[in-house]
């Protein structure tokens, strides 16, 4: 498994495999991988000649510095991990900030027709122009025939569906399940730094959503959010930032019910200082 840092030398790569009429998945990451991560790559590889895994903490969607410097960087780990999964049909992209932004890592503005303003949006400033940017920078330098990213993150999934319909990237975006842990947490390499305490009652946010979507046929949104909303004013640990069921396409919170339409559930707590997140499909 070759890990290129330069841009030049990875496009060069990608380039020989194109000419031999090979196929290229990109799994675009932060690193500290997890299971999670893997599903995504084993799919590349499943669908593709070759995955490319790209890691890199971007500094640019980060709106808070400390969160940008205590982020993991694992990469001699991440590496390993990846060996797990492939030796041949992997590469690895680890650029440096100066190989993706020069002296100036500063990001694009989009407009990615309001879903960046919703949910995330809105307690994230910047973020989505951060992910626009990175995301369509990597698929420049890659040109991958499709780019694979996680349910987990639903709305970033969403608006990278957004950016490359708005700018024609030549790529086709794949969705791929969230991955749990057996106890149901959504994986994130976050859950890593959970208090024990914290750890043990992290699957009621799953649970919570599993009931929301049970309650989902018969009871009105506004009801179900009361009710999510009561759960966790009555939970000691966990703390409830948002719970909103909205509309797939628009991700805004839904008004009436329509059969023709596909909602999900999110969800974003406060476990002591860590942020969760997750979602569930409801129809
Ligand atoms: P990161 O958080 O490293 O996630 C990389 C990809 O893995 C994303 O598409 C994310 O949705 C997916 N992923 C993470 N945990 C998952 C889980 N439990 N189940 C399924 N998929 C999961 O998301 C980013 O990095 C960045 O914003 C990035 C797109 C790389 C741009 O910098």
């Amino acid at each position: 498994m070759t890990v290129y840092s330069e841009k030049s030398k990875i496009g060069d790569a990608i380039a020989k495999l194109k000419s031999e009429g090979l196929s290229v998945g990109m799994v675009p990451t932060m690193g500290a991988l997890h299971e999670g991560h893997l599903q995504l790559v084993k799919k590349a590889i499943a669908e593709n000649d070759k995955a490319v895994v790209s890691i890199f903490v971007n500094p640019t969607q980060f709106d808070n510095k400390e969160d940008l410097e205590k982020y993991p960087r694992t990469l001699e780990s991440d590496v390993a991990l990846l060996k797990t999964v492939s030796e041949t049909d992997i590469l690895v992209y680890a650029p440096a900030v100066r190989d993706i932004y020069g002296d100036n890592p500063v990001s694009e503005n989009f407009d990615f027709d309001g879903l960046e303003f919703e949910m995330e949006g809105r307690f994230r400033s910047g973020h989505f122009d951060g992910v626009g940017t990175i995301v369509k920078r990597l698929f420049q330098i890659v040109k991958p025939n499709k780019g694979y990213f996680g349910e987990k993150d639903f709305q970033q999934l969403q608006i990278i569906r957004k950016l490359v319909e708005k700018h024609d990237l030549p790529v086709q975006i794949v969705g791929c399940k969230i991955h749990r842990e057996a106890n149901g947490l959504a994986m994130s390499s976050r859950n890593t730094r959970l208090t024990p305490e914290h750890k043990n009652a992290s699957p009621f946010i799953y649970k919570t959503l599993k009931t929301a979507k049970a309650k989902f046929g018969t009871k009105s949104a506004t009801k179900i959010t009361e009710w999510v909303e009561n759960q966790f004013k009555a939970h000691d640990l966990l703390e409830l930032e948002y719970f909103i069921i909205a509309d797939v396409e628009t991700l805004k919170p839904i008004k009436r019910k329509s059969r023709k339409k596909k909602y999900r559930a999110f969800i974003a707590t406060y476990a002591g200082d860590i942020r969760l997140i997750d979602n569930i499909a409801l129809n």
